[in-house]
């Protein structure tokens, strides 16, 4: 009698622990399963980046070339005045200030320190307030403010892709 008493309870101890090893396999088949969602989202960015990128390169890329690469880019031709003393530092300052914070030299996402929805977000507000280009580049380039006609251009790829990075989340 005293030997079905305790087997009972030790059947009643090892079935929960069973149950609980148990548990242990079917995490593990979740960390299985769940690698290939993680890797699938991780696509899903790549092509949201290439659509954007895509449509950066159509649109925008031909704006910021004539108006933002001599900083942000790979600069073509240095004015006249790159070597005059004084001059040439500030604008060294300027184009590796520039990079550091925003390279745009590989296209769409670009270098930054922040994510490219950041990016995308301080883009559209410099523009709107006329921050970049600076002053004092627009001082020897005239023309280097963004017409109505570039920065709505712009307006709609920040938006259109904050919009499909936001869907993609
Ligand atoms: C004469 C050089 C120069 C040109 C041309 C220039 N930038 Fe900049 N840009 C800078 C410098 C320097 C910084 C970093 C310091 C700062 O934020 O003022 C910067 C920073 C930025 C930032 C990041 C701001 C932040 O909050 O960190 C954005 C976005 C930007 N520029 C966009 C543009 C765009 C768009 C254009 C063209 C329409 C442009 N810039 C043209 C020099 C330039």
């Amino acid at each position: 009698m005293k030997i079905i008493v305790k087997s009972l309870i030790l059947t009643l101890l090892i079935v929960p622990i069973t149950l609980l090893g148990h548990g242990n396999e079917t995490h593990d088949e979740t960390r299985i399963t769940l690698t290939p969602v993680v890797m699938s989202m991780d696509e899903n960015k790549t092509e949201v980046f290439k659509e954007i990128n895509e449509a950066y390169i159509k649109e925008v890329k031909p704006i910021f070339k004539a108006k933002c690469f001599d900083c942000h880019g790979t600069i073509e031709s240095y004015p006249w005045y790159y070597k005059v003393p004084g001059i040439k530092q500030l604008m060294d300052w300027d184009m590796e200030e520039s990079k550091e914070h925003l390279d745009m030299r590989k296209d769409f996402p670009f270098v930054s320190h922040e994510s490219p929805l950041e990016d995308l977000k301080s883009l559209k507000e410099v523009i709107e307030e006329d921050d970049m280009p600076p002053i004092q580049y627009v001082l020897g380039h005239w023309d280097s403010y963004l017409t109505k006609l570039e920065k709505e251009t712009v307006y709609e790829w920040v938006d259109g892709s904050i919009k499909i990075l936001g869907d993609k989340k």
